[in-house]
């Protein structure tokens, strides 16, 4: 078992250098699709600041940053079902190329939730950027058109994601323990 630096109890499950590979594979992916275009990247908070701050790094086409806030697992891991919209865009997104930029792809309720908001706005294009992918815990119809990594049921921390707030500043991608006492609380 590798561990990360940060703290050397952690499991690394990718590590920053594989992270930094994938992200500028998909900045290349993304370049390829959007050739003379104009990209909108609205990342969600506060999970995906860190990879759309590396993602736009990897991403040639001209592209802008907006950002929404919705409410998730507050401070466990566990989520309500319900998705409320706490940070609402900066910028109209009617007729532009628009990318959610999302750290995990889980139940697929916050996704679901944000991309029927955001076809109301009728932009151009709508695409969706997930770091991570856990499909086997999909509850809502929805694929996102880039992604990082797939994975299966384990709860992930570092790299923008946390639990109950901590953890977001890990380089790498790590997974939380099972036994943590705050996870079996539920
Ligand atoms: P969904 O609405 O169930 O798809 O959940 C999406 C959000 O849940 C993500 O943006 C994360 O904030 C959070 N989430 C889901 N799985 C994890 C995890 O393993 N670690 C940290 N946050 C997670």
């Amino acid at each position: 078992m590798s561990t990360t630096s940060t703290n050397a109890a952690l499991e690394v499950l990718f590590s920053h250098d594989q992270i930094a590979r994938r992200v500028a594979e998909m900045g290349r992916e993304i370049d390829r699709d959007y050739v003379g275009e104009k990209i909108v990247l609205v990342g969600v908070l506060k999970g995906a600041a860190i990879f759309l701050a590396d993602l736009a790094r990897s991403i040639s086409v001209d592209n802008t940053f907006d950002f929404v806030a919705v409410s998730s697992y507050g401070k466990g891991s566990r989520t309500s079902g319900a998705v409320k919209l706490i940070k609402d865009l900066d910028n109209s997104i009617e007729g532009k190329n628009v990318i959610i930029v999302e750290d995990i792809l889980d139940t697929g309720l916050t996704l679901n939730f944000l991309r029927g908001m955001f076809e109301q706005h009728q932009p151009k294009t709508l695409r969706i950027a997930a770091l991570l992918d856990k499909p086997s815990r999909r509850v809502e119809k929805i694929d996102a058109d880039y992604v990082g990594f797939t994975i299966p049921n384990q709860f992930v921390i570092g790299y923008g994601m946390d639990f109950a707030e901590r953890y977001r500043n890990l380089q790498d991608i790590c997974l939380m323990p099972p036994d943590a006492p705050e996870l079996s609380a539920g």
